[in-house]
C-alpha cells in the first residue's frame, strides 16, 4: 500500500519564545521539520504534506529549500517523498483533526496516511515502520507509550486490553487521569477510513478543538480493531517545545551519533563532548578529542587526529593528516582539502578553497583561503596565504602575506616549487616567484622574479656610529 505522509507544523511554539517557527528551530544542524521529512523519505513515502498555519510563509519557505537540496543529493533524490512535497495552509488552526482534514485534498483514497509532527524529530524509521505494519492496511494504529507523569497527554482507555478512545488531558476524569499509557500524536490509519472519519469531528469537548484523536471511538464504534504499538524510548515521542527541551533532544541526537562513530571504530575522547551538524565519515583508527564540531559534508581518512576544540565544515581529511587543538576549517562551497601525513594548527584557519598536498605544515595564526599548497610546503606561523598556487616544498616565513586584493580586484600570487619566503614579507599579487629562489626576510615583492635568485626589497640597513639618544629637557 503507497504511503502518505501528513506532517502538522501549524502551530505557534509559544514557548520557544522565538520569532523563528518552532518546526525551523535546528537540531543537530538542521530544521525539526527537516528530520520529520527525512523520515518520512526513508520509509519510502509516495508524498508528504505540511500543514503550515502559524508564519505559513516562511515554512514554505524552508520546505521548498529541503525539497531542492535533497534532490540536488544523489542519495535523497532517490526518494519520491521530496519530489512530492505538498503543504496545505491551515488558518486559523482549530485544532488536530481540523489540522488533517486541510489535507485531504490532497490526500489520495488508495494510501496508508502516516500522521506525524513537525516538532517530534527523533523517531526512529524502523518504529515508524512497525506502526504501519501494525496497522496492516485496514486497521488505525497508534503509537502509544507509558509515562510516570503522563500530565498534559491525551491517555489511552482500554477495556479488555481493546483500545476504546483517547480523552485528553482536559477532558479526563480522575480514574482516566490515572492512566500512563498516552497517545504519543503519531498514527498510522488508511486514508479511505481516515476521511470517513474525520467528516464526523465536532469540537465539543473542554477545549473547543476538533481532535484528531476522536477518530479512535468512531473506529471502536464502526466495529474495528484500534491496535497500540507500545514503545519505551521516551525521545522517539519527545517534541519540542521550549529551548531547553531542545537542548536536551540535541543531546540525545548526538550521543546517538557518536555511538555509531564508536561502533564503527571511532575514538571519541568524550561522546557528550562531540557535536556532528552534518555526516561526518571516518576510516580506521580516527581519534577525536573534546569539544569538535562537524558540519556539512566531512571526511576524514584512516589515522587521522583531531585535537581539542576543532571546528571542521565541509573537508576532506586524508590519511594519517594531524589536526591539532583550535583548528577552524571551514569549506563552505568550495570546500578544503588536507593531504596525507599533512599537520594542521594549533589555532589554524583553513578558509574555503584550501587544498593542502601531501606532508603540508601550516601552523598556529596561519590561514589559507582559496589557495593549493603542493606536497611538503610549509607554513609555520602567523601567515596569509590566499589566492595563491604554492609549489612543491615551498617554505612561507613567519609574518609573510599574499596580498591578493588591490581594493577592487583579486589577484593570484604563484610560489613556484623550492622557494623560500624569509619572515615578514608581502607578495604584491599578480607576481610570480620562480623556482628555487630566495625572497629575503622583510622585503615587498611586487614585480616576479628569476628562478633561483635571492630577491630583496627593503630599505638598506644604516648604521650611525656613536647615536645620543634625546635627553628630558629640565623645567
Ligand atoms: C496532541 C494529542 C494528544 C497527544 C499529544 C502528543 C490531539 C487532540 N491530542 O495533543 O493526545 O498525547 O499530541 O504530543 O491530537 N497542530 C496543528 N494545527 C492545530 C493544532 C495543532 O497543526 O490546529 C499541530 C501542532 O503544531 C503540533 C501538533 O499539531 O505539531 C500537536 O498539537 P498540540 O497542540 O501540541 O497537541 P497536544 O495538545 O499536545
Ligand atoms: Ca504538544
Amino acid at each position: 500500500m503507497p504511503l502518505d505522509v501528513v506532517i502538522m507544523a501549524a502551530g505557534k511554539g509559544t514557548r520557544m519564545k522565538s520569532r523563528l517557527p518552532k518546526v525551523l528551530h535546528r537540531l543537530g544542524g538542521k530544521p525539526l521539520l527537516e528530520h520529520v521529512i527525512d523520515a518520512a523519505a526513508q520509509l519510502n513515502a509516495r508524498s508528504a504534506v505540511v500543514i503550515t498555519g502559524h508564519e505559513s510563509q516562511v515554512v514554505q519557505n524552508a520546505i521548498n529549500l529541503i525539497a531542492i537540496e535533497a534532490l540536488n543529493t544523489p542519495d535523497k533524490a532517490i526518494f519520491n517523498a521530496y519530489k512530492s512535497m505538498n503543504s496545505v495552509m491551515q488558518e486559523p488552526q482549530l485544532g488536530t483533526g481540523h489540522a488533517v482534514q486541510q489535507a485531504i485534498p490532497v490526500l489520495p483514497d488508495d494510501g496508508m496516511v502516516l500522521v506525524l509532527s513537525g516538532d517530534v524529530p527523533l523517531t526512529q524509521v524502523d518504529t515508524l515502520q512497525d506502526l504501519i505494519n501494525r496497522s496492516g492496511g485496514d486497521k488505525l494504529a497508534l503509537l502509544t507509550i507509558d509515562f510516570d507523569n503522563p500530565a498534559g497527554y491525551g491517555r489511552v482507555v482500554r477495556s479488555n486490553h481493546f483500545v476504546q478512545a483517547i480523552v485528553e488531558q482536559k477532558d479526563a476524569n480522575d480514574a482516566q487521569k490515572a492512566i500512563k499509557e498516552v497517545y504519543s500524536g503519531i498514527m498510522a490509519v488508511p486514508a479511505k477510513l481516515l476521511k470517513g472519519w474525520l467528516a464526523r469531528l465536532d469540537n465539543k469537548n473542554a477545549q473547543g478543538e476538533y481532535y484528531l484523536t476522536d477518530i479512535v471511538k468512531f473506529a471502536v464504534g464502526d466495529g474495528l480493531t484500534v491496535v497500540a504499538h507500545k514503545i519505551d524510548d521516551a525521545a522517539q515521542v519527545a517534541g519540542v517545545n521550549s529551548p531547553v527541551q531542545l537542548a536536551e533532544l540535541e543531546r540525545v541526537y548526538q550521543l546517538r551519533q557518536a555511538k555509531t562513530l564508536m561502533e564503527q571504530g571511532v575514538r571519541l575522547a568524550d561522546p557528550a563532548r562531540f557535536d556532528l551538524r552534518g555526516e561526518l565519515m571516518c576510516g580506521q583508527d580516527v581519534e577525536i578529542d573534546i569539544n569538535c564540531i562537524f558540519s556539512g559534508q566531512v571526511s576524514l581518512g584512516s589515522g587521522v587526529k583531531v585535537g581539542a576544540h576543532c571546528v571542521i565544515s565541509n573537508a576532506v581529511i586524508a590519511d594519517g593528516a594531524v589536526i591539532h587543538p583550535f583548528t577552524h576549517i571551514e569549506g563552505e562551497k568550495l570546500g578544503v582539502s588536507v593531504g596525507t601525513g599533512a599537520l594542521i594548527g594549533p589555532f589554524a584557519r583553513l578558509r574555503p578553497g584550501a587544498a593542502l598536498g601531501k606532508e603540508v605544515h601550516i601552523g598556529n595564526f596561519v590561514e589559507v583561503k582559496n589557495a593549493t599548497l603542493a606536497d611538503g610546503a610549509k607554513a609555520n606561523h602567523l601567515a596569509y596565504l590566499g589566492d595563491s598556487t604554492v609549489g612543491e616544498r615551498v617554505n612561507f616565513g613567519a609574518g609573510s602575506i599574499t596580498a591578493n586584493y588591490d581594493g577592487a580586484n583579486k589577484h593570484r600570487t604563484v610560489i613556484e616549487s623550492d622557494v623560500h619566503v624569509g619572515s615578514n614579507c608581502v607578495l604584491v599579487a599578480p607576481v610570480t616567484i620562480g623556482a628555487g629562489g630566495t625572497v629575503g626576510g622583510g622585503s615587498t615583492i611586487t614585480k616576479s622574479t628569476p628562478a633561483g635568485a635571492l630577491s630583496v626589497a627593503r630599505g638598506k640597513q644604516v648604521s650611525i656610529a656613536n647615536w645620543q639618544r634625546p635627553k628630558k629637557i629640565a623645567k
